[in-house]
């Protein structure tokens, strides 16, 4: 990718052992300001290990990890978070015994009264649902809403750059629909994202770049208009279809 972009993200290098195992292999990414980037391949192949080890949740053993132009290597997730990089973790990981508005609140860690009020509104207006849902219990949500509330909570935080993690998975194609539409606007709002989805077509039309993950390493990157065309991406991910 070209470095002439302001990047929000670096990763360069990037090593992962976990139980004496190389989960993730020399990784490099780039996510830049106000870009989507996205992170493909099949299950098992350490998707979910990167964007762990990006939260500060993992620890890597060799690389580094720079978010705006500061190492974050090894800082812990509450000091990440902090300076502006959330993660709306896999299978969504609400908390299930409390409100929605309790779970919001949660995500905008210590933030200042006021300055919480203006940004509960600002996550309610993206997510209407969730303001007809304010006292109900998480754990009583649809799937979709679920979803919504993981991605309200990051948002919560006012990140400069979002990770969603298998964000469609296990919903209906309508609300699917629904969520890579609220990933453009997300963006449009001037918040990078990183993404990583097994709906890899619905990924390639909304992200500018990305990366194809095989055994814990990336083994091919591109603009996501290129990658699209890509004979390997297409017989691998896209079932071989030409559109
Ligand atoms: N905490 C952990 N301890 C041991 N092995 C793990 C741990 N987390 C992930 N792994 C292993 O790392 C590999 C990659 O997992 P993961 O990052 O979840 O892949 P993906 O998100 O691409 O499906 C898998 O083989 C998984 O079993
Ligand atoms: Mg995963």
């Amino acid at each position: 990718m070209s470095t002439t972009l302001a990047m929000a993200l670096r990763v360069e290098g990037l090593d992962v052992r976990m139980a004496g195992q190389q989960i993730l292999k020399k990784v490099s990414i780039e996510v830049p300001e106000r870009g989507i980037v996205t992170v493909l391949g099949a299950n098992g192949v350490g998707k979910t290990t990167l964007m762990r080890t990006i939260s500060g949740i993992y620890q890597a053993s060799a690389g580094s990890i720079i978010f705006v132009d500061e190492a974050i290597t090894d800082l812990p997730s509450h000091r990440i978070v902090a300076k502006g990089l959330a993660q709306a973790p896999e299978g969504r990981q609400v908390f299930s015994n409390m409100s929605v508005r309790e779970n919001l609140v949660l995500g905008g860690g210590t933030r200042a009264h006021k300055d919480l009020d203006r940004t509960l509104e600002e996550v309610l207006q993206r997510f209407p649902i969730l303001r007809e849902r304010l006292a109900q219990q998480a754990g009583s949500l649809s799937g979709g809403e679920q979803q919504m509330l993981c991605i309200g909570r990051a948002l919560m935080s006012r990140p400069r750059l979002l990770l969603l993690d298998e964000p469609s998975l296990g919903l209906a194609p309508k609300i699917v629909k629904q969520i890579f539409g609220l990933i453009g606007s997300i963006r449009a709002a001037g918040t990078a994202i990183l993404l990583v989805e097994q709906n890899v077509r619905a990924a390639l039309k909304v992200a500018d770049y990305g990366y194809v993950m095989e055994g814990g390493r990336i083994v091919l990157e591109g603009p996501a208009t290129q990658l699209r065309e890509d004979p390997r991406v297409r017989n691998a991910y896209l079932g071989g279809a030409t559109h």
